[in-house]
């Protein structure tokens, strides 16, 4: 469908557009003049911006504005600014900039089965890459079958979901019954829903937990979806879910070697006041000061939070078999499993990876026309 701008209206510090619908939308002139796409404002090579906003005054204003012909049935609107430059927007172009596109998640509870997917088409096929990581985007989990079931060798995955993300211990962290293990999950003991490395302030947002043998009896995993348990706590209420988001929390995990220590809210918002980070880890919190104003009220919360996630009307529980990996996203999917009860050989492999480069990749196959 084209998009027409009828009419411009100037106002103080700002463009008033009239679309061909009558919708109206308001171009700032800094907007304006910032954006401007001319050889002159832009490094030719790259396309990366060259002009700098200090250049202009912050009260400006053009000098005449106007609606043009831009052939192909489109049209222009040409500003020209008081040092006689002049820049020129396409209306389909203004169009396009109304807003981000952004990808639509989808809450689960324990009703939920993580969607399966083949490693090795993973691997091979770019649509089949794009498929897991549109499913990954929406729900911030899927398991990939039919994997190696050699050690480290999720290093392939690489080609998919970028660099591996290291962290303190080791670049691809084992997870067996260790007496002399630095956690939790080196024991028997079940190990309740959480995220790892809380005690970073950059958490690794993307999690391969990959099962290399399993001959153990108990053990399933767990996964809980932090973010839609946590938009319902918000609406539920909405001043525990504040307390959460306020109070700084301090997190720990250390070894003989290493230390790791972060002091953090368990939620954290972005720019637009949406949930993009929960930080829970028993094993792994530590003693609030006394001296925090909230104690008391925080307690309230996080007792609410800690008794959401370990319901069971929020947990999906599995059996993750050797030479399948599950994949999380870090910042909103807890995960966890319940106790071994046999001596039977089982081996886990973690490793780490950046959210950004698992979502850029799908960004990538796309404005390459590779799917
Ligand atoms: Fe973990
Ligand atoms: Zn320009």
């Amino acid at each position: 469908m084209h998009h027409s701008i009828s009419s411009l209206a100037p106002n103080a510090d700002s463009l008033c557009a009239t679309w061909s619908s009558g919708d109206q939308t308001d171009l700032p002139y800094l907007w304006l003049r910032d954006n401007c796409g001319c050889d002159e404002c832009r490094v030719r090579q790259t396309t990366e911006k060259r002009f700098h906003l200090y250049r202009v005054p912050s009260d400006l204003k053009p000098r005449r504005v106007g609606i043009e012909d831009a052939g192909s049935g489109d049209e222009a609107i040409s500003i020209d600014w008081p040092d006689g430059h002049r820049t020129r927007y396409r209306s389909s172009e203004i169009h396009g900039f109304l807003s981000l596109p952004r990808s639509e998640r989808h809450y689960w509870d324990g009703d939920f089965q993580p969607e399966r997917f083949d490693y090795r088409r993973f691997l091979a096929s770019d649509r089949a890459a794009a498929e897991l990581i549109e499913e990954f985007l929406r729900t911030g989990v899927c398991v990939l079958v039919d994997a190696p079931t050699e050690p480290d060798s999720c290093e392939e995955l690489t080609a998919r979901l970028g660099p591996i993300r290291e962290v303190l211990f080791e670049r691809i962290h084992n997870v067996k019954v260790d007496p002399k293990g630095y956690n939790i999950a080196h024991t028997a003991l079940a190990v309740a829903p959480h995220n790892d490395f809380t005690s970073y302030t950059w958490p690794p947002n993307v999690q391969a937990l990959h099962m290399l043998v399993n001959e153990c009896e108990g053990g399933e995993s767990v996964v809980v979806d932090g973010f839609g348990l946590l938009d319902k706590l918000r609406s539920d209420d909405p001043d525990k879910f504040d307390l959460l988001c306020a109070v700084p929390v301090p997190f720990r995990i250390f070894s003989k070697e290493h230390e790791c220590y972060a002091v953090k809210p368990m939620v954290g918002l972005n720019g637009e006041g949406e949930i993009d980070m929960v930080r829970f880890n028993t094993a792994q919190m530590q003693t609030i000061p006394l001296s925090e104003p909230r104690l008391r009220d925080f307690y309230a919360a996080y007792h609410e939070l800690s008794r959401r996630i370990n319901s069971p009307g929020a947990q999906v529980t599995f059996r993750l078999e050797g030479g399948q990996i599950l994949l999380c996203d870090g910042h909103r999917v807890l995960h966890g499993r319940t106790a071994l009860r046999s001596d039977g050989r089982r081996h886990l492999q973690d490793a780490y990876f950046e959210h950004d480069n698992v979502r850029n990749h799908l960004r990538w196959l796309r404005l390459g026309g590779r799917i």
